[in-house]
C-alpha cells in the first residue's frame, strides 16, 4: 500500500472538525490576496446547503425546537435557567451571548437568565486553559453548582469537535436529571465521529453521551444541534468556522425566544432561517472587501515577521471579540500572548464577567485601553500594527483623541469600522488612519441585533488577519498547525496524528516516541515515560512553556 493510500485511509478516518480542508491545502503558500480567496471559501462552507447543513431541515427544526424551550424559560424566568458552557473559544462565545443576552433582558425589564461556565474559569476568558477540558467531573460539578436551586435549565454544552471531556461530563448530569434539565449539545461533526477515547476519571466518553443525547432527542428531552460545516482552514482551528458558526447557531435561537416573548412572533423554520441568512449576507459584505482585508493581513504579517506586534483596541463587544481572536494565537501558532493582543474599552468594567477584574493575575490580563496607553503606549514602533475595532454608536472623540496619540509613535494604524447608511462615521475621523474597513449595513438590514450583525463580521476580519499573519510567518505547514502546544489530550493526539501519517509516514509508535522526546526534553526516552498517559505527559507539557511541534 503507497503511502498516499494510507494517508488518504486515513484522512477519511478523522472526523469533520479535524479533517485537512482540500480548499486550503496550499495556503502556506499563498501570498495575502489569495489566502483571503482561501478562507472567503472555507468560510463559506457554513452556509452550503446539503442534506446535513446549517439550512437542512432536520437542523432548523431542531433550532426551532430549542427556541420554544427558550421561550417556555423566558416565561417563567425566577424558576429557570439557560446556561451556556464550553472550552476555549467556545467558551468565550458561551460568555460574550450569555452576557449579552443578559443585557437584552436587562433592556425589556426583565428577569436574566443566563449563565455561562468556561473550563478554567474566568481566566480562561483571555489565555488558553487547555488541561481542564480534560475534566468531565470538573465540568459537572461546576454545572451543578451554578444550577442550585433552579427548577427547570436548558444546557447548551458547545464542543465544536464534540469532543471535549469537560462538556460530555455536563451533558452526562444533564441526562440523569431530565426532570430538572433539558441538555443541548452543539457540535460540527455527525454522532458517528464524536470522540471515543476514554476520558479521566469516566466510565464514558464523548460519543456514548452523544448517542443518549441521540436517543432522548426523540422524546423531545435533549436536542444535538450539529450541522456539517467543512474543516477548517487550519485543521482542527475550530476558533474560526466552529465558533462563528456556534454565535450564528445560538443567537439565531436566542432570538427567536426573545421575539416570540417580547414580540410575538411565531416561533418557525422561516424566521430561524432568515437568521441564518442575514448571517451569510454579512460574511459576503466583509469579504468584498477584498483590497482592505488583503492589506490588514498582509500588515499584521509583517509586523510579526519583524517580531512586532499586533494590537486590537476595540470598543465594547468588538472589545471583547478582539480579546477572543488574539487569546487563541497562543495554542494554535505558539505565538507569545504579547504577539497579537486585545484591549477594550474601560477594561473589566465592559466584560462584566462573573469573577470580576482580574488584572491582579498578571500582565496577560491587563485589557483596559487605559493600560494600553499606560504601558504598551511609550514602547510602540513603527513594527507594531494597531487595529481599531469600532461602531458609529461609539465615542467617536475618544476614538479619535486615542487615535491621535498612538499616530504619534506610528502610522501603522488601521481600523475595522461599522456605520450604518443612515449615520455617516464623519470623513475626518477616518483620515487618522491608514486603512479603514468600513461594513456600512444597510437600514433594510434591520436594528434587531444589529451589534451581534457587527461583532460577527469583525469576528471574520480578526479570525482573517491572525490566521494570516500566522502564515506569513511560517507558523503552518501546509494547512496543519506546526507550533501548537499539547497541553491536553485532544491536543496530544493532534500532534501524534500530524506527526504520523501526515508528514513522516513513520507508525504511530515512532511518532509518539519523538512527541515525547520533546516533551522532556530528553534524547532518552525512558520505560517510565512510555508506559506513563496521555494525562501525565500533557501535565508535563503544561508545565514547559513553548510549543512542541
Ligand atoms: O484544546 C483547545 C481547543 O482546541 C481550543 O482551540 C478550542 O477553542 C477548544 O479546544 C474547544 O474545542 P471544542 O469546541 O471542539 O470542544
Amino acid at each position: 500500500m503507497n503511502m498516499d493510500h494510507t494517508r488518504w485511509c486515513y484522512e477519511l478516518s478523522l472526523p469533520v472538525t479535524e479533517k485537512s480542508n482540500p480548499i486550503s491545502r496550499d495556503i502556506d503558500r499563498a501570498d495575502a490576496q489569495h489566502m483571503l480567496q482561501i478562507l472567503k471559501t472555507c468560510d463559506a462552507e457554513i452556509f452550503t446547503n446539503h442534506h446535513q447543513g446549517i439550512y437542512s431541515s432536520p437542523i432548523i427544526q431542531t433550532m426551532v425546537d430549542v427556541a420554544k424551550k427558550v421561550e417556555l424559560m423566558l416565561r417563567e424566568p425566577e424558576e429557570s435557567l439557560i446556561v451556556l458552557s464550553g472550552c476555549g473559544t467556545s467558551g468565550r462565545i458561551a460568555f460574550l451571548l450569555a452576557t449579552s443576552f443578559n443585557e437584552m433582558l436587562t433592556d425589556q425589564q426583565h428577569t436574566q437568565i443566563y449563565s455561562y461556565i468556561i473550563a478554567g474559569g474566568d481566566r480562561a476568558l483571555l489565555t488558553s486553559q487547555e488541561a481542564p477540558e480534560d475534566r468531565p467531573l470538573l465540568g459537572a460539578r461546576m454545572l451543578d453548582e451554578v444550577c442550585a436551586g433552579k427548577k427547570r435549565v436548558l444546557f447548551m454544552g458547545i464542543s465544536c469537535g464534540m469532543s471535549a471531556p469537560f462538556v460530555a461530563g455536563q451533558l452526562d448530569l444533564c441526562l440523569k436529571h431530565l426532570d430538572v434539565f433539558t441538555p443541548v449539545l452543539l457540535g460540527f461533526n455527525p454522532v458517528h465521529m464524536a470522540r471515543n477515547e476514554p476520558m479521566q476519571d469516566c466510565s464514558f466518553h464523548f460519543k456514548e453521551v452523544a448517542e443518549r443525547m441521540a436517543t432522548e432527542q426523540i422524546q423531545g428531552k435533549a436536542f444535538i444541534l450539529n450541522p456539517i460545516v467543512g474543516p477548517e482552514a487550519i485543521s482542527g482551528s475550530s476558533r474560526m468556522k466552529g465558533g462563528s458558526a456556534t454565535k450564528i447557531i445560538l443567537e439565531a435561537v436566542l432570538l427567536a425566544g426573545h421575539q416570540a416573548i417580547f414580540r410575538e412572533k411565531t416561533i418557525s423554520p422561516e424566521c430561524l432561517s432568515s437568521w441564518i441568512t442575514a448571517s451569510e449576507r454579512i460574511y459576503e459584505n466583509t469579504y468584498s472587501h477584498v483590497d482592505e482585508l488583503t492589506s490588514l493581513v498582509q500588515k499584521a504579517g509583517e509586523s510579526l515577521q519583524r517580531n512586532g506586534h499586533v494590537y486590537y483596541l476595540g470598543w465594547r463587544t468588538l472589545g471583547i471579540i478582539g480579546m477572543i481572536d488574539a487569546s487563541e494565537c497562543v495554542p494554535t501558532f505558539g505565538a507569545d500572548f504579547g504577539d497579537i493582543r486585545g484591549f477594550i474599552n474601560n477594561g473589566f468594567k465592559e466584560m462584566r464577567n462573573k469573577e470580576g477584574d482580574l488584572s491582579s493575575m498578571g500582565p496577560e490580563f491587563v485589557i483596559g485601553q487605559q493600560d494600553f496607553v499606560d504601558t504598551v503606549l511609550p514602547v510602540l514602533n513603527q513594527n507594531d500594527m494597531i487595529v481599531f475595532l469600532f461602531t458609529v454608536k461609539d465615542d467617536l472623540h475618544e476614538m479619535t483623541a486615542l487615535a491621535n496619540q498612538v499616530k504619534r509613535k506610528t502610522l501603522n494604524l488601521h481600523a475595522v469600522a461599522h456605520d450604518l447608511k443612515t449615520l455617516n462615521i464623519p470623513k475626518r475621523m477616518c483620515d487618522v488612519f491608514e486603512t479603514v474597513l468600513k461594513m456600512t449595513w444597510s437600514s433594510s438590514d434591520e436594528e434587531i441585533a444589529v451589534m451581534q450583525k457587527w461583532e460577527l463580521s469583525t469576528k471574520c476580519c480578526l479570525n482573517a488577519v491572525s490566521t494570516g499573519a500566522h502564515v506569513l510567518k511560517g507558523k503552518v505547514y501546509m494547512n496543519f498547525m506546526i507550533d501548537l502546544r499539547v497541553t491536553n489530550s485532544k491536543l496530544y493526539r493532534r500532534a501524534v496524528n500530524i506527526f504520523t501519517i501526515r508528514f513522516t509516514g513513520r507508525s504511530k509508535p515512532e511518532c509518539e516516541r519523538a512527541l515525547l522526546r520533546a516533551i522532556y526534553s530528553t534524547d532518552d526516552v525512558s520505560e517510565e515515560m512510555t508506559s506513563a498517559d496521555v494525562r501525565t505527559h500533557t501535565q508535563m507539557a503544561n508545565r514547559t512553556d513553548r510549543p512542541l511541534l
